[in-house]
């Protein structure tokens, strides 16, 4: 009989509790033991370490559609490798890693985790030698690697869709433009997908270096006086500082175009789990069994043209744009963004959407 432990790490997102009560079915299933580490590394960190045993009452089907995690992802200031990087504690929090995880007795460890947790539990692998390492997934910002789909992203364009909808229908009573910021970080798959859901007149993405004139001239010209105009997180105007949606309603004031700005927000990570995110959850939930059941280790589940598998970490690490963390010694992180061949740029394109300078 196997011990298997779960853990969530980084920031939440919707789906989290499906796979968590998928990988509970499924291992239960098997006659397998699992055990729910509670607020990531923090948890697994502590003395003794924060946990607790399933049973079929622990997370009941009908919380499985929930935004959140069950197990919870951390308290502010919570110790993982980043603020134990920070504050020079590292060594001491890979000890403790280490010394919890041979505590528990565990035969696997499933890290549910983003971009920043995958690739930080590559570069310390160390710590988990002893015991396999299966990742799964997840974000709302699809800058994984060597993955189509992360958990989450589908409910999140659902979210950020919704938000829109809903905005645009204010914004044509009042002959008026919204600029909509997304989050997605440095990555504009949220914008892009949601932005092209809802049929916006432009999409800023970090990706793509944009014209403000000619972002102000495409406004002018459209054949509505209403919309709404999505502006990643991540992008930048240069010489100016803030919020990038402010930045951009400043322009579009100045150059006479009513506006309002809107932030989604956090709203982007919760609502119910979209059927989509919950298939793809039973999908990697179940993949990750197999990769233990076959004694893999060192994996992240991966869905590619359809296929769901396993890939290894190292091609994980090496798929990416590797950079370096200025603020964690010996730590690089590693990146997927909207390449230049993405279909739906052309897309966009062929719709009128202002994308930047493309060509
Ligand atoms: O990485 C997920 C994400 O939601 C980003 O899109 C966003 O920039 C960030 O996390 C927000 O983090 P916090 O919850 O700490 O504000």
């Amino acid at each position: 009989m196997k011990k298997i432990g779960i853990m969530t790490t980084g920031g939440d997102c919707s789906g989290l509790n499906t796979v968590i009560q998928r990988l509970y079915r499924g291992a239960a299933l098997r006659g397998w033991r699992v055990f729910g580490i509670m607020d990531g590394t923090d948890g697994l960190c502590a003395t003794p370490p924060h946990v607790i045993e399933f049973n079929n009452e622990t997370l009941p089907i009908e919380w499985a559609r929930m935004a959140g995690s069950f197990l919870h992802n951390g308290h502010p200031g919570a110790l993982n490798f980043e603020t134990a990087a920070h504050s020079g504690r590292l060594g001491h929090f890979n000890r403790q890693l280490r010394k919890s995880l041979r505590e528990l007795g565990l035969d696997a460890l499933v890290l549910i985790g983003g971009n920043g947790s995958i690739s930080l539990a590559w570069c310390n692998r160390d710590i988990y030698s002893d015991i396999q390492l299966i990742c799964i997934p997840k974000t709302i910002d699809m800058d994984i690697p060597l993955t189509d789909k992360t958990i989450g992203f589908d409910t999140a364009v659902q979210q950020l869709t919704s938000f829109c909808d809903q905005l645009m229908l204010t914004a044509r009573s009042h002959h008026r433009w919204f600029v909509v910021q997304t989050m997605g970080r440095d990555c504009g798959q949220l914008a892009l997908n949601a932005g092209i859901a809802i049929g916006a007149s432009a999409i800023l993405i970090s990706e793509i270096k944009f014209d403000i004139n000619a972002l102000i001239r495409h406004i002018q010209r459209a054949p509505r006086d209403y919309g709404i105009i999505l502006v990643s997180e991540g992008i930048s105007l240069r010489g100016h500082s803030g919020r990038p949606a402010d930045m951009i309603s400043r322009k579009l004031t100045a150059a006479g175009i009513a506006n309002r700005t809107a932030y989604p927000e956090h709203t982007q990570r919760v609502g119910d789990t979209t059927a989509s995110d919950r298939i793809l959850a039973a999908r990697f939930a179940d993949c990750a069994l197999n990769a233990i059941a076959n004694n893999e280790t060192y994996v992240m589940t991966a869905i590619h043209n359809c296929e769901c598998k396993t890939v290894s970490l190292a091609d994980f690490f090496d798929a990416g744009y590797v950079t370096t963390d200025p603020n964690i010694p010996d730590l690089q992180t590693s990146d997927a963004y909207v390449s230049p061949d993405d279909a739906l740029l052309e897309i966009a394109t062929n719709l009128g959407i202002y994308l930047g300078e493309t060509k």
